[in-house]
């Protein structure tokens, strides 16, 4: 079992059977509904059967080894103008946190379990891995070369040092707080606005100061971690330093920083490329992993470069480190046989009785028939919006087709209601969803890029025809970024688009999340029933009980939006209270300081007046003592006696 845990983002667990055959995979964000829920992993760990665990894969180190004399990279063209002084550690309390998992735990570095996502689900025997990625705690790198094979296991070739090396993810990141989306979350909406932008010259020229002198933007953004079960970690950006940076920018579109910081990281990706040519790497099979290729324009572009395939990990960002980790500790059994992953369906199932549980409490109305593929085509033949939740939940970002909603593709329109309904922001089009024989109709597809279109993780150039039959799901830079499906890997979803070119004779549906606003997807039959009757689609499959429709269930669609209003309500109730107790607090707190400036304030007045005595004194005793060194006879005792008298009189007043 592989576990990725940080502290900060993507909380996430997969087992492997001892053969490598992945056999679950869940994010806590599905289970929690916290969206890249990075706290403890308690709650994935709950029921495991530990007798039949052998052994458990951390996907970072344990501790921090400093990266030596031999950090100078062969491959990475973009030094640090000054090095970065900065190492992040986990603090002592972050190994706690597996205390109590009864295996034997091995710590496998990050950007090795990010490069085992890749490799091991291939289906490649050799292949080189890039990794890339913004970093991580307790780690020397952001990202390297692998050289991978089944024989030898993966090996590193070149690693990118964070402390020496420019870091693109990293501006990325920082262009998406900028332009006021949030970091680590919207960075696909950056790649989408990108197309409608121009990369401009004077722009890019401060992109790369940031690129190369990172301290340019310190204090942009700030993680919180925390490693404890009631805290969550958090990524926070702070509007003084944003608001300094955006007034550098202020004659430049957000469409055109956006094109330009999009051109900046695919021509530092492409350098990358090229070096390893230099370097004499093969160019036949690589493996992409790690947060920089979630861009699916990057992937495009590898793609482009020339390498016979390219597969990029269908979970490339940290959650999907624990499936790597638990692969690559599972690659030392002499049972393992690593093998092309087919889908991502590793996630928990939705359950009959469940379903049925929810529909009979609530009288919720449904159809079953023979012919449910046949149903959900004609529905979304007559522009119906159909959400599908079936089978195991997808490990990883993207909906493929066990919670998604599907949607006619023939009307642009398409994008405004979803989006609406979806309560969404989107720059980039919805993609595209089509069997793997109509692909070549609708898309140049490349045949290195074949297989990760079954993930959804690269875009492509569409045809005359895509832009005529299914406008919704081309972008304005005339890509898409499709899942082609077969009868084998979703077998309702590949029925419902053959029934579906029947009707209509067009090949390709509208594929996108089943999720509502910024809801991590959904997961379980009573999150999919919240977001079908919360979002007002028009139709819901639940696997093994048939068809919902919103039409037959408005009594049950209005209790679920009284009690999402009732809900709302009590969260702004328990907001405001917290911001009175924050007052409360502030108020006490000030009180405090009040309290403390004024004792102060009396302490200084009154070493005032005691210096002010002290001075007095001492004029005194100074008089006094030239008074008697004038005095032809200072011997006489009289002026003595006065010395002593004031020296008494000053002693007898002395301050506390
Ligand atoms: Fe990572």
């Amino acid at each position: 079992m592989g576990i990725n845990y940080s502290g900060q983002h993507d909380t996430s667990i997969a087992i492997v059977s001892p053969d490598g055959k992945p056999v679950f995979a869940v994010s806590l964000e599905r289970i929690s509904r916290k969206k890249q829920d990075g706290r403890l992993p308690t709650p994935l760990l709950e029921g495991i059967p530990w007798d039949r665990i052998a052994k458990v894969a951390i996907s970072v180190s344990e501790i921090y080894t400093p990266p030596g004399e031999n950090y100078v990279s062969k491959i990475h063209p973009l030094p640090l103008v000054k090095s970065n002084e900065q190492v992040h550690l986990h603090p002592p309390e972050f190994l706690s946190v597996f205390d109590d998992i009864p295996c034997e735990k091995i710590f496998v570095p990050h950007h090795l379990s990010h490069a085992a996502s890749s490799f091991w689900g291939s289906g490649y025997t050799d292949a080189l891995c890039l990794v890339y990625d913004g970093s991580m705690s307790n780690e020397s790198w952001f990202g390297g070369v692998y050289q991978a094979s089944i024989t030898n296991g993966i090996i590193p070739f070149d690693q990118f040092n964070k402390l020496h090396y420019a870091n693109i993810t990293s501006l990325y990141t920082a262009v998406t707080a900028v332009l006021g989306f949030t970091p680590l979350k919207h960075e696909g909406k950056i790649t989408g606005l990108a197309a409608y932008g121009q990369p401009n010259s004077a722009c890019r020229a401060l992109f790369e100061q940031w690129l190369t002198k990172p301290e340019l933007i310190d204090g942009l953004m700030q993680w919180h971690a925390a490693y404890d079960k009631h805290i969550a970690p958090a990524l926070t950006v702070y509007p003084p330093v944003r608001n300094s940076l955006i007034k550098q920018f202020a004659s430049f579109s957000r469409e055109d920083m956006a094109a330009t910081v999009q051109e900046m990281a695919e021509l530092h990706v492409l350098d990358i490329l090229k070096n390893m040519q230099l370097q004499g790497l093969p160019k036949k099979n690589i493996c992409l992993s790690g947060g920089l290729f979630a861009n699916v324009k990057i992937n495009q572009r590898v793609a482009e470069f020339g390498f016979e395939n390219v597969f990029i990990a269908p979970a490339m960002t940290d959650d999907g480190t624990a499936l790597g980790a638990a692969w690559q500790v599972a690659s030392s059994f002499p049972s393992f046989r690593p093998r092309k992953l087919d889908s991502t369906y590793l996630g928990p199932s939705v359950s009959k009785p469940d379903s049925l549980n929810i529909i009979e409490k609530l009288d919720i109305k449904y159809s079953n028939s023979s012919h449910c593929a046949k149903d959900i085509a004609s529905m979304l033949a007559s522009d119906k919006i159909v959400a599908i939740c079936t089978g195991a939940s997808e490990f990883g970002p993207r909906a493929l087709g066990n919670r998604s909603i599907l949607a006619p593709a023939t009307n642009n329109n398409v994008n405004q209601t979803l989006n609406a309904r979806l309560d969404r922001t989107e720059f980039m089009p919805f993609a595209p969803i089509i069997r793997a024989e109509d692909a070549d109709e609708y898309f140049n597809i490349l045949e290195s890029e074949r297989y990760a279109c079954q993930f959804m993780t690269i875009t492509v150039d569409c045809s005359e025809k895509a832009q005529q039959d299914c406008p919704a799901v081309v972008h304005v830079d005339r890509t898409a970024r499709p899942q082609l499906v077969s009868q084998e890997t979703n077998p309702l979803v590949y029925l419902v688009l053959g029934e579906y070119k029947k009707l209509t004779g067009k090949m390709a549906l509208v594929n996108t999340s089943f999720n509502i606003h910024e809801e991590p997807i959904v997961c379980s039959a009573d999150d999919a029933f919240r977001g079908f009757f919360e979002a007002g689609l028009d139709c819901l499959y639940i696997e093994d009980v048939g068809i919902i429709e919103l039409a037959d269930n408005s009594a049950v669609q209005i209790s679920y939006l009284c009690s999402k209003i009732k809900s709302l309500s009590t969260s702004l109730a328990g907001a405001s209270s917290d911001a009175k107790a924050r007052i409360d607090e502030l108020n006490l707190s000030s009180h405090h300081w009040f309290t403390v400036a004024q004792a102060q304030a009396q302490q200084m007045d009154e070493l005032k007046q005691s210096s002010h005595h002290w001075k007095t004194a001492t004029e005194q005793l100074h008089r006094e003592l030239q008074s008697i060194y004038a005095s032809k006879s200072w011997q006489i005792t009289s002026p003595l006696r006065k010395v002593m008298l004031t020296v008494k009189q000053v002693l007898g007043v002395k301050p506390k």
